[in-house]
């Protein structure tokens, strides 16, 4: 048997569901994280479907996201939006204090916060 992904570790879909519906509610409720609400539709049921389908292929789960899309070419797709080091570190902040709140076990929190965090940084187009 091989190790569990960590799709698997964290519960599958409905954990992942979950995780991502916390995170958009917080963006939603936050004061903090206005910045990068006001990047978003005003309507924010299209960004939960697409980034539970996005993160169940990323953790190692089915690839939901490339079924409807294609390849994520992640990056291009943030091109639109301008995210500086503000706005990565209010999407991480919101992330990991979602990632609290559905009560995944603080050491695999921080495994998955590292690897959010090169994804995260990865999609700057501006310095600052
Ligand atoms: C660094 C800060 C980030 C900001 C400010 C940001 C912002 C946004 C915005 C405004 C959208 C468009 C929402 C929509 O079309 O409904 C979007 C889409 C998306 N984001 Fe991010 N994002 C960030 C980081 C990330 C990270 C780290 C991931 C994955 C781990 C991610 C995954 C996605 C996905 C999958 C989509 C949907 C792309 C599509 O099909 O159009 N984003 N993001």
């Amino acid at each position: 048997m091989s190790d569990p992904t960590p799709y698997d570790r964290i519960g599958g879909e409905p954990a992942v569901r979950m995780l991502v519906d916390r995170f958009y509610d917080l963006m939603d409720l936050e004061h903090g994280y206005a910045g990068i609400r006001a990047l978003h539709p005003a309507s924010l049921e299209g960004s939960r479907d697409k980034l539970f389908w996005f993160l169940c292929g990323w953790l190692g789960g089915p690839p939901h996201y490339v079924d409807r899309f294609g390849h994520p070419m992640l990056r291009a797709r943030h091109l639109p939006f301008t995210i500086g080091i503000a706005e990565r570190d209010q999407w991480m902040a919101c992330m990991k204090q979602a990632m609290a709140d559905v009560g995944l076990e603080a050491e695999f929190a921080e495994r998955l916060a590292a690897s959010f965090f090169n994804t995260a940084d990865w999609m700057r187009n501006r310095g600052a």
